[in-house]
Protein backbone atom coordinates (compact mmCIF):
# COMPACT_ATOMS: atom_id res chain seq x y z
CA UNK A 1 0.00 0.00 0.00
CA UNK A 2 1.22 3.43 -0.70
CA UNK A 3 1.95 5.89 2.00
CA UNK A 4 -0.15 8.03 3.55
CA UNK A 5 0.84 11.82 2.90
CA UNK A 6 1.62 13.40 6.02
CA UNK A 7 -0.59 16.08 7.27
CA UNK A 8 0.70 19.13 6.42
CA UNK A 9 1.83 18.06 2.90
CA UNK A 10 -2.16 18.89 2.14
CA UNK A 11 -2.81 21.51 0.03
CA UNK A 12 -5.03 24.10 1.78
CA UNK A 13 -8.24 25.36 1.13
CA UNK A 14 -8.96 28.68 0.49
CA UNK A 15 -10.80 28.57 3.65
CA UNK A 16 -8.13 26.60 5.31
CA UNK A 17 -5.70 30.00 4.19
CA UNK A 18 -7.82 32.32 5.68
CA UNK A 19 -7.19 30.57 8.87
CA UNK A 20 -11.41 30.18 9.83
CA UNK A 21 -13.03 26.58 10.42
CA UNK A 22 -12.09 23.69 12.26
CA UNK A 23 -10.76 21.18 9.40
CA UNK A 24 -10.76 17.28 8.62
CA UNK A 25 -7.46 15.85 9.85
CA UNK A 26 -5.71 13.89 7.49
CA UNK A 27 -3.25 11.97 9.67
CA UNK A 28 -6.40 10.80 11.54
CA UNK A 29 -8.45 9.41 9.00
CA UNK A 30 -5.16 7.59 7.29
CA UNK A 31 -4.74 5.85 10.98
CA UNK A 32 -8.69 4.92 10.61
CA UNK A 33 -8.61 3.47 7.30
CA UNK A 34 -5.09 1.67 8.31
CA UNK A 35 -7.03 0.05 11.61
CA UNK A 36 -9.98 -1.33 9.88
CA UNK A 37 -8.07 -2.44 7.07
CA UNK A 38 -6.67 -4.94 9.66
CA UNK A 39 -10.50 -6.32 10.23
CA UNK A 40 -10.43 -7.31 6.67
CA UNK A 41 -7.31 -8.85 6.51
CA UNK A 42 -7.14 -12.64 5.79
CA UNK A 43 -3.34 -14.97 6.14
CA UNK A 44 -2.31 -15.63 2.58
CA UNK A 45 -5.20 -13.64 0.71
CA UNK A 46 -4.73 -10.42 -0.89
CA UNK A 47 -6.72 -7.12 -0.51
CA UNK A 48 -9.31 -7.18 2.37
CA UNK A 49 -12.01 -9.79 2.70
CA UNK A 50 -14.46 -8.56 5.06
CA UNK A 51 -18.14 -10.08 3.82
CA UNK A 52 -21.43 -8.76 4.53
CA UNK A 53 -22.77 -10.23 8.06
CA UNK A 54 -19.19 -11.50 9.19
CA UNK A 55 -17.35 -11.45 12.35
CA UNK A 56 -15.13 -9.07 10.42
CA UNK A 57 -17.58 -6.69 9.61
CA UNK A 58 -18.77 -6.69 12.58
CA UNK A 59 -15.12 -6.03 14.11
CA UNK A 60 -15.27 -2.70 12.11
CA UNK A 61 -18.48 -1.68 13.46
CA UNK A 62 -17.10 -1.82 16.86
CA UNK A 63 -14.05 0.09 15.70
CA UNK A 64 -16.86 2.75 14.27
CA UNK A 65 -19.10 2.61 17.42
CA UNK A 66 -15.85 3.16 19.90
CA UNK A 67 -14.43 5.88 18.21
CA UNK A 68 -17.85 7.81 18.17
CA UNK A 69 -18.36 7.02 22.05
CA UNK A 70 -14.67 8.31 22.58
CA UNK A 71 -16.18 12.20 21.32
CA UNK A 72 -19.15 11.43 23.38
CA UNK A 73 -21.68 10.27 21.05
CA UNK A 74 -25.11 8.20 21.91
CA UNK A 75 -24.28 4.93 19.72
CA UNK A 76 -26.49 1.87 19.13
CA UNK A 77 -27.04 -1.12 16.80
CA UNK A 78 -29.89 -1.62 14.87
CA UNK A 79 -31.94 -4.69 14.14
CA UNK A 80 -30.49 -4.89 11.11
CA UNK A 81 -27.06 -4.42 12.44
CA UNK A 82 -26.32 -1.04 11.25
CA UNK A 83 -24.39 1.26 13.54
CA UNK A 84 -25.78 4.65 13.89
CA UNK A 85 -24.39 7.54 16.73
CA UNK A 86 -26.62 10.93 17.37
CA UNK A 87 -25.03 14.40 17.96
CA UNK A 88 -28.13 16.30 19.47
CA UNK A 89 -29.26 19.30 17.71
CA UNK A 90 -30.38 22.43 19.36
CA UNK A 91 -34.39 21.80 17.98
CA UNK A 92 -35.28 18.17 19.97
CA UNK A 93 -37.84 17.50 17.31
CA UNK A 94 -35.69 18.39 14.34
CA UNK A 95 -35.10 15.48 11.88
CA UNK A 96 -31.37 14.48 11.65
CA UNK A 97 -28.86 15.37 8.82
CA UNK A 98 -27.23 11.99 8.64
CA UNK A 99 -23.72 10.58 6.78
CA UNK A 100 -22.32 7.43 6.36
CA UNK A 101 -21.10 4.57 4.12
CA UNK A 102 -20.75 0.71 4.37
CA UNK A 103 -18.13 -1.14 6.18
CA UNK A 104 -18.21 -4.94 4.46
CA UNK A 105 -15.84 -5.52 0.85
CA UNK A 106 -16.19 -7.85 -1.57
CA UNK A 107 -13.93 -11.08 -1.25
CA UNK A 108 -10.04 -9.60 -1.45
CA UNK A 109 -11.02 -6.16 -2.29
CA UNK A 110 -9.39 -2.57 -1.06
CA UNK A 111 -9.04 -0.51 2.00
CA UNK A 112 -11.34 2.26 0.98
CA UNK A 113 -14.48 1.23 -0.91
CA UNK A 114 -17.37 2.61 1.35
CA UNK A 115 -14.64 2.76 4.44
CA UNK A 116 -14.01 6.45 3.10
CA UNK A 117 -17.34 7.22 3.88
CA UNK A 118 -17.55 5.58 7.44
CA UNK A 119 -13.97 6.80 8.56
CA UNK A 120 -15.53 10.28 7.03
CA UNK A 121 -18.30 10.06 8.89
CA UNK A 122 -16.31 9.58 12.13
CA UNK A 123 -13.87 12.88 11.40
CA UNK A 124 -16.96 14.78 10.60
CA UNK A 125 -18.13 13.60 14.10
CA UNK A 126 -15.01 15.07 15.43
CA UNK A 127 -15.33 18.39 13.43
CA UNK A 128 -18.89 19.36 14.16
CA UNK A 129 -19.35 17.70 17.65
CA UNK A 130 -15.31 19.68 18.05
CA UNK A 131 -17.36 23.21 17.77
CA UNK A 132 -18.91 25.43 20.09
CA UNK A 133 -22.31 26.46 18.02
CA UNK A 134 -24.72 23.29 17.43
CA UNK A 135 -26.73 22.40 14.48
CA UNK A 136 -30.78 22.93 14.98
CA UNK A 137 -30.90 19.50 13.32
CA UNK A 138 -29.55 16.46 14.84
CA UNK A 139 -27.15 14.88 12.80
CA UNK A 140 -26.38 10.91 12.72
CA UNK A 141 -23.42 9.18 11.80
CA UNK A 142 -24.22 5.65 9.98
CA UNK A 143 -22.34 2.50 9.20
CA UNK A 144 -24.63 0.16 6.95
CA UNK A 145 -24.11 -3.45 6.92
CA UNK A 146 -24.23 -5.55 3.84
CA UNK A 147 -23.57 -2.91 1.03
CA UNK A 148 -22.05 -5.49 -1.52
CA UNK A 149 -23.39 -8.09 -3.05
CA UNK A 150 -21.01 -10.07 -3.83
CA UNK A 151 -21.68 -12.63 -0.89
CA UNK A 152 -25.57 -13.00 -1.45
CA UNK A 153 -25.84 -11.18 -4.21
CA UNK A 154 -28.04 -8.55 -2.86
CA UNK A 155 -26.16 -5.26 -2.74
CA UNK A 156 -27.51 -2.42 0.08
CA UNK A 157 -29.13 -5.13 2.80
CA UNK A 158 -28.74 -2.71 5.34
CA UNK A 159 -29.89 0.12 4.04
CA UNK A 160 -32.80 -1.81 1.82
CA UNK A 161 -33.96 -2.92 5.52
CA UNK A 162 -34.02 0.59 6.97
CA UNK A 163 -35.74 1.59 3.99
CA UNK A 164 -38.73 -1.67 3.76
CA UNK A 165 -37.13 -2.48 0.92
CA UNK A 166 -35.48 -5.57 1.14
CA UNK A 167 -37.72 -8.88 0.49
CA UNK A 168 -37.91 -11.70 2.46
CA UNK A 169 -37.03 -14.21 0.15
CA UNK A 170 -34.19 -12.71 0.24
CA UNK A 171 -33.28 -14.22 3.72
CA UNK A 172 -32.91 -17.39 2.55
CA UNK A 173 -30.48 -16.84 -0.41
CA UNK A 174 -27.15 -19.01 0.04
CA UNK A 175 -23.87 -17.55 -0.38
CA UNK A 176 -21.07 -19.68 -2.09
CA UNK A 177 -20.67 -22.05 0.94
CA UNK A 178 -24.05 -22.82 1.21
CA UNK A 179 -24.77 -20.48 4.49
CA UNK A 180 -27.94 -18.70 3.86
CA UNK A 181 -28.29 -14.52 4.69
CA UNK A 182 -30.97 -15.84 7.61
CA UNK A 183 -28.39 -18.07 9.31
CA UNK A 184 -25.22 -15.23 8.48
CA UNK A 185 -26.83 -12.88 10.17
CA UNK A 186 -27.62 -15.09 13.33
CA UNK A 187 -24.34 -15.95 13.35
CA UNK A 188 -22.89 -12.40 14.13
CA UNK A 189 -26.35 -11.72 16.61
CA UNK A 190 -28.64 -9.97 14.17
CA UNK A 191 -32.41 -12.24 14.51
CA UNK A 192 -33.84 -11.77 10.89
CA UNK A 193 -37.46 -12.05 12.55
CA UNK A 194 -36.82 -8.77 13.87
CA UNK A 195 -35.59 -6.93 10.75
CA UNK A 196 -38.42 -4.95 10.79
CA UNK A 197 -37.87 -2.92 14.01
CA UNK A 198 -34.96 -1.62 11.79
CA UNK A 199 -37.04 0.78 9.61
CA UNK A 200 -36.74 4.32 9.40
CA UNK A 201 -39.32 6.49 10.06
CA UNK A 202 -38.42 9.02 7.34
CA UNK A 203 -40.04 12.04 9.31
CA UNK A 204 -37.28 11.34 11.21
CA UNK A 205 -34.73 12.11 8.44
CA UNK A 206 -34.27 15.33 6.76
CA UNK A 207 -30.93 14.34 4.09
CA UNK A 208 -28.61 11.26 3.68
CA UNK A 209 -25.20 12.42 2.63
CA UNK A 210 -22.24 10.09 1.51
CA UNK A 211 -18.73 10.31 0.77
CA UNK A 212 -17.25 7.42 -1.24
CA UNK A 213 -14.68 6.79 -3.53
CA UNK A 214 -15.11 7.60 -7.69
CA UNK A 215 -13.92 3.37 -8.38
CA UNK A 216 -13.64 5.19 -11.65
CA UNK A 217 -11.24 7.76 -13.12
CA UNK A 218 -13.18 10.69 -14.34
CA UNK A 219 -11.72 12.97 -11.58
CA UNK A 220 -8.16 11.65 -11.61
CA UNK A 221 -8.03 12.56 -15.56
CA UNK A 222 -9.79 15.86 -15.02
CA UNK A 223 -7.43 16.57 -11.73
CA UNK A 224 -10.55 17.37 -9.95
CA UNK A 225 -10.34 16.28 -6.01
CA UNK A 226 -14.54 16.27 -5.64
CA UNK A 227 -16.90 15.01 -7.64
CA UNK A 228 -21.04 15.80 -7.46
CA UNK A 229 -23.33 12.42 -7.81
CA UNK A 230 -25.90 13.18 -10.33
CA UNK A 231 -26.91 9.60 -10.96
CA UNK A 232 -26.58 6.25 -10.21
CA UNK A 233 -26.50 2.96 -11.97
CA UNK A 234 -29.05 0.26 -11.23
CA UNK A 235 -28.10 -3.65 -11.47
CA UNK A 236 -29.73 -6.25 -12.77
CA UNK A 237 -27.90 -9.60 -11.46
CA UNK A 238 -29.15 -13.30 -12.32
CA UNK A 239 -27.42 -16.47 -11.99
CA UNK A 240 -27.66 -18.82 -15.00
CA UNK A 241 -27.21 -22.61 -14.21
CA UNK A 242 -26.28 -24.87 -17.24
CA UNK A 243 -26.96 -28.40 -16.92
CA UNK A 244 -25.12 -30.63 -18.95
CA UNK A 245 -23.76 -34.24 -19.07
CA UNK A 246 -20.92 -34.76 -16.72
CA UNK A 247 -18.99 -37.71 -18.52
CA UNK A 248 -15.46 -39.25 -19.61
CA UNK A 249 -13.14 -36.52 -21.16
CA UNK A 250 -11.23 -38.87 -22.87
CA UNK A 251 -14.18 -41.92 -23.77
CA UNK A 252 -16.69 -39.25 -24.72
CA UNK A 253 -16.85 -38.61 -28.65
CA UNK A 254 -17.07 -34.51 -29.18
CA UNK A 255 -20.19 -34.87 -31.20
CA UNK A 256 -21.98 -36.73 -28.22
CA UNK A 257 -21.25 -34.55 -25.26
CA UNK A 258 -23.60 -32.00 -23.99
CA UNK A 259 -20.77 -29.76 -21.62
CA UNK A 260 -22.21 -27.31 -19.61
CA UNK A 261 -18.87 -25.80 -19.63
CA UNK A 262 -18.36 -25.02 -23.22
CA UNK A 263 -22.26 -23.83 -23.04
CA UNK A 264 -21.40 -21.39 -20.67
CA UNK A 265 -18.20 -19.72 -22.45
CA UNK A 266 -21.16 -19.11 -25.34
CA UNK A 267 -22.53 -17.16 -22.75
CA UNK A 268 -20.39 -15.11 -21.26
CA UNK A 269 -19.06 -14.39 -24.83
CA UNK A 270 -22.66 -13.69 -26.27
CA UNK A 271 -23.46 -11.32 -23.01
CA UNK A 272 -20.23 -9.22 -23.35
CA UNK A 273 -21.03 -8.51 -27.03
CA UNK A 274 -24.56 -7.49 -26.11
CA UNK A 275 -23.03 -4.39 -23.84
CA UNK A 276 -20.99 -3.35 -27.11
CA UNK A 277 -23.64 -3.56 -29.30
CA UNK A 278 -24.12 0.73 -30.61
CA UNK A 279 -27.92 0.62 -28.61
CA UNK A 280 -26.70 -0.28 -24.94
CA UNK A 281 -23.39 2.09 -25.07
CA UNK A 282 -22.53 2.97 -21.65
CA UNK A 283 -24.44 -0.37 -20.10
CA UNK A 284 -21.91 -2.95 -18.19
CA UNK A 285 -22.18 -6.09 -17.93
CA UNK A 286 -19.74 -8.35 -15.96
CA UNK A 287 -19.77 -12.57 -15.75
CA UNK A 288 -17.54 -12.02 -12.46
CA UNK A 289 -18.04 -15.71 -11.40
CA UNK A 290 -18.25 -19.04 -12.19
CA UNK A 291 -19.00 -22.45 -10.26
CA UNK A 292 -18.33 -25.53 -12.33
CA UNK A 293 -18.93 -29.35 -11.10
CA UNK A 294 -17.13 -31.20 -10.95
CA UNK A 295 -14.57 -29.29 -11.52
CA UNK A 296 -12.08 -32.06 -12.49
CA UNK A 297 -9.59 -31.93 -15.56
CA UNK A 298 -10.54 -35.06 -16.72
CA UNK A 299 -14.50 -35.21 -17.03
CA UNK A 300 -16.83 -32.81 -19.12
CA UNK A 301 -18.58 -30.23 -16.79
CA UNK A 302 -21.96 -31.65 -15.79
CA UNK A 303 -22.73 -28.16 -14.49
CA UNK A 304 -21.92 -24.56 -14.83
CA UNK A 305 -23.07 -21.57 -12.70
CA UNK A 306 -22.11 -17.88 -13.86
CA UNK A 307 -23.88 -14.83 -12.47
CA UNK A 308 -24.37 -12.21 -14.86
CA UNK A 309 -24.42 -8.25 -13.33
CA UNK A 310 -26.41 -5.90 -15.56
CA UNK A 311 -25.48 -1.67 -15.02
CA UNK A 312 -27.27 0.94 -16.62
CA UNK A 313 -28.24 4.64 -15.78
CA UNK A 314 -31.74 3.64 -17.92
CA UNK A 315 -34.01 1.72 -16.03
CA UNK A 316 -36.07 0.32 -19.39
CA UNK A 317 -32.32 -0.31 -21.09
CA UNK A 318 -31.32 -2.49 -17.98
CA UNK A 319 -34.34 -4.39 -17.62
CA UNK A 320 -34.47 -5.36 -21.79
CA UNK A 321 -30.78 -6.40 -21.54
CA UNK A 322 -31.49 -8.80 -18.75
CA UNK A 323 -34.62 -9.93 -20.74
CA UNK A 324 -32.18 -10.77 -23.42
CA UNK A 325 -29.31 -12.05 -22.03
CA UNK A 326 -31.98 -14.89 -20.44
CA UNK A 327 -32.94 -15.75 -24.08
CA UNK A 328 -29.52 -15.65 -25.60
CA UNK A 329 -28.59 -18.59 -22.22
CA UNK A 330 -31.82 -20.47 -23.23
CA UNK A 331 -30.88 -19.99 -27.09
CA UNK A 332 -27.29 -21.47 -26.30
CA UNK A 333 -28.92 -24.64 -24.50
CA UNK A 334 -31.08 -25.48 -27.13
CA UNK A 335 -28.86 -25.74 -29.60
CA UNK A 336 -26.34 -27.83 -27.33
CA UNK A 337 -29.59 -29.80 -25.34
CA UNK A 338 -28.49 -28.54 -22.44
CA UNK A 339 -30.66 -27.53 -19.60
CA UNK A 340 -30.15 -23.39 -18.77
CA UNK A 341 -32.52 -22.41 -15.40
CA UNK A 342 -32.23 -18.43 -14.00
CA UNK A 343 -32.21 -17.41 -10.58
CA UNK A 344 -33.02 -13.44 -10.48
CA UNK A 345 -30.81 -12.79 -7.35
CA UNK A 346 -31.26 -8.69 -7.51
CA UNK A 347 -33.16 -5.78 -9.31
CA UNK A 348 -31.52 -2.29 -7.99
CA UNK A 349 -33.12 0.75 -9.94
CA UNK A 350 -31.09 3.75 -11.27
CA UNK A 351 -32.01 6.82 -9.80
CA UNK A 352 -31.37 10.42 -10.19
CA UNK A 353 -30.38 11.97 -6.79
CA UNK A 354 -32.33 15.68 -5.88
CA UNK A 355 -30.61 18.65 -7.66
CA UNK A 356 -31.36 20.52 -4.68
CA UNK A 357 -28.89 18.61 -1.83
CA UNK A 358 -26.26 18.62 -5.23
CA UNK A 359 -26.69 22.59 -5.35
CA UNK A 360 -26.24 22.80 -1.51
CA UNK A 361 -23.00 20.45 -2.53
CA UNK A 362 -22.00 23.14 -5.36
CA UNK A 363 -22.51 25.97 -3.43
CA UNK A 364 -20.36 24.31 -0.38
CA UNK A 365 -17.26 23.75 -2.70
CA UNK A 366 -17.57 27.30 -4.08
CA UNK A 367 -17.41 29.24 -1.03
CA UNK A 368 -14.76 26.36 -0.01
CA UNK A 369 -12.94 27.52 -3.25
CA UNK A 370 -13.14 23.81 -4.10
CA UNK A 371 -13.29 22.69 -8.03
CA UNK A 372 -15.51 20.09 -8.73
CA UNK A 373 -16.93 17.93 -11.21
CA UNK A 374 -20.42 16.44 -11.50
CA UNK A 375 -20.65 13.09 -12.71
CA UNK A 376 -23.09 9.60 -12.44
CA UNK A 377 -21.79 6.87 -10.41
CA UNK A 378 -21.14 3.26 -11.85
CA UNK A 379 -21.02 1.69 -8.92
CA UNK A 380 -24.40 1.65 -6.37
CA UNK A 381 -24.10 2.80 -3.09
CA UNK A 382 -26.59 2.84 0.36
CA UNK A 383 -27.25 6.45 -0.89
CA UNK A 384 -28.97 5.70 -3.75
CA UNK A 385 -31.84 3.45 -1.64
CA UNK A 386 -31.77 5.78 0.86
CA UNK A 387 -32.87 8.56 -1.32
CA UNK A 388 -36.08 6.20 -1.56
CA UNK A 389 -37.66 7.84 1.40
CA UNK A 390 -35.04 10.47 2.60
CA UNK A 391 -32.90 13.02 -0.02
CA UNK A 392 -29.74 11.75 -0.35
CA UNK A 393 -26.43 13.35 -1.89
CA UNK A 394 -22.80 11.73 -2.84
CA UNK A 395 -19.74 13.24 -2.74
CA UNK A 396 -16.79 11.36 -4.55
CA UNK A 397 -13.23 11.42 -3.87
CA UNK A 398 -11.11 10.30 -6.66
CA UNK A 399 -9.37 6.58 -6.78
CA UNK A 400 -6.14 6.04 -8.21
CA UNK A 401 -6.42 4.92 -11.50
CA UNK A 402 -9.79 4.23 -11.18
CA UNK A 403 -9.15 0.92 -9.24
CA UNK A 404 -11.69 -0.66 -6.96
CA UNK A 405 -13.08 -3.79 -5.71
CA UNK A 406 -8.89 -4.84 -5.75
CA UNK A 407 -6.04 -4.79 -3.45
CA UNK A 408 -4.79 -1.84 -5.14
CA UNK A 409 -7.48 0.32 -4.51
CA UNK A 410 -6.04 3.63 -3.21
CA UNK A 411 -7.15 7.16 -2.24
CA UNK A 412 -5.13 9.48 -1.40
CA UNK A 413 -6.12 10.57 2.90
CA UNK A 414 -5.87 13.96 1.86
CA UNK A 415 -8.64 13.93 -0.69
CA UNK A 416 -10.74 12.37 2.16
CA UNK A 417 -10.21 14.96 4.60
CA UNK A 418 -11.25 17.61 1.79
CA UNK A 419 -14.10 15.55 1.29
CA UNK A 420 -14.92 15.39 5.03
CA UNK A 421 -14.87 19.33 4.73
CA UNK A 422 -16.86 19.42 1.76
CA UNK A 423 -19.39 17.07 3.99
CA UNK A 424 -19.62 19.70 7.21
CA UNK A 425 -20.13 22.55 4.67
CA UNK A 426 -22.74 20.56 3.75
CA UNK A 427 -23.87 20.11 6.75
CA UNK A 428 -23.98 23.84 7.66
CA UNK A 429 -25.73 24.86 4.47
CA UNK A 430 -28.45 22.01 4.58
CA UNK A 431 -28.94 23.13 8.56
CA UNK A 432 -29.52 26.61 7.56
CA UNK A 433 -31.50 25.62 4.77
CA UNK A 434 -33.94 23.47 6.12
CA UNK A 435 -33.93 25.26 9.51
CA UNK A 436 -35.07 28.51 6.98
CA UNK A 437 -37.56 26.10 4.94
CA UNK A 438 -35.65 28.03 1.91
CA UNK A 439 -35.39 24.57 -0.07
CA UNK A 440 -37.29 26.19 -2.57
CA UNK A 441 -34.90 29.07 -3.23
CA UNK A 442 -32.22 26.05 -3.91
CA UNK A 443 -34.46 24.01 -5.53
CA UNK A 444 -33.35 24.12 -9.18
CA UNK A 445 -35.78 21.53 -10.20
CA UNK A 446 -36.28 18.41 -7.99
C1 LIG B 1 -20.67 -1.57 -5.04
O1 LIG B 1 -19.47 -1.28 -5.02
C2 LIG B 1 -21.19 -2.09 -6.25
O2 LIG B 1 -20.85 -3.24 -6.56
O3 LIG B 1 -21.87 -1.35 -6.97
MN1 LIG C 1 -19.14 1.11 -1.74
MN1 LIG D 1 -18.14 -1.95 -3.55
Amino acid sequence: MAKAQAPDERPATDLEAGGEAPTADAARIASMLEQIAVTGTVPRRPGITRLAYSEPERAAHRLFAGWLEEIGLAVHTDAAGNTIAQLPGTDLDAPAIAIGSHLDSVPEGGRFDGIVGVVGAVEAARVLAGRDARTTHPLRFVAFAAEEGARFGEPCIGSKIVARRLRTATLARRDRDGVSLAEAMAGVGVDSRRLSEAAWDPADWAAFLELHIEQARVLESGGRRIGLVDSVSGSTRVRITVLGQADHSGGTPMHMRVDALAAAAEIIVAAERLANEPQNRGARITVGQIQVAPNSITTISGQADVTVDIRDLDWDRQRAIAERVVQLASEVGERRGAGVEVDLLAHTTPVVLPMWIRTVAAETCSDLGIPYRVLPSGAGHDAQVINAIVPAGIVFVPSRGGLSHVPDEWTNPTDVALGVDVLCGMVDRLDAVLTSGAKGTTDESA
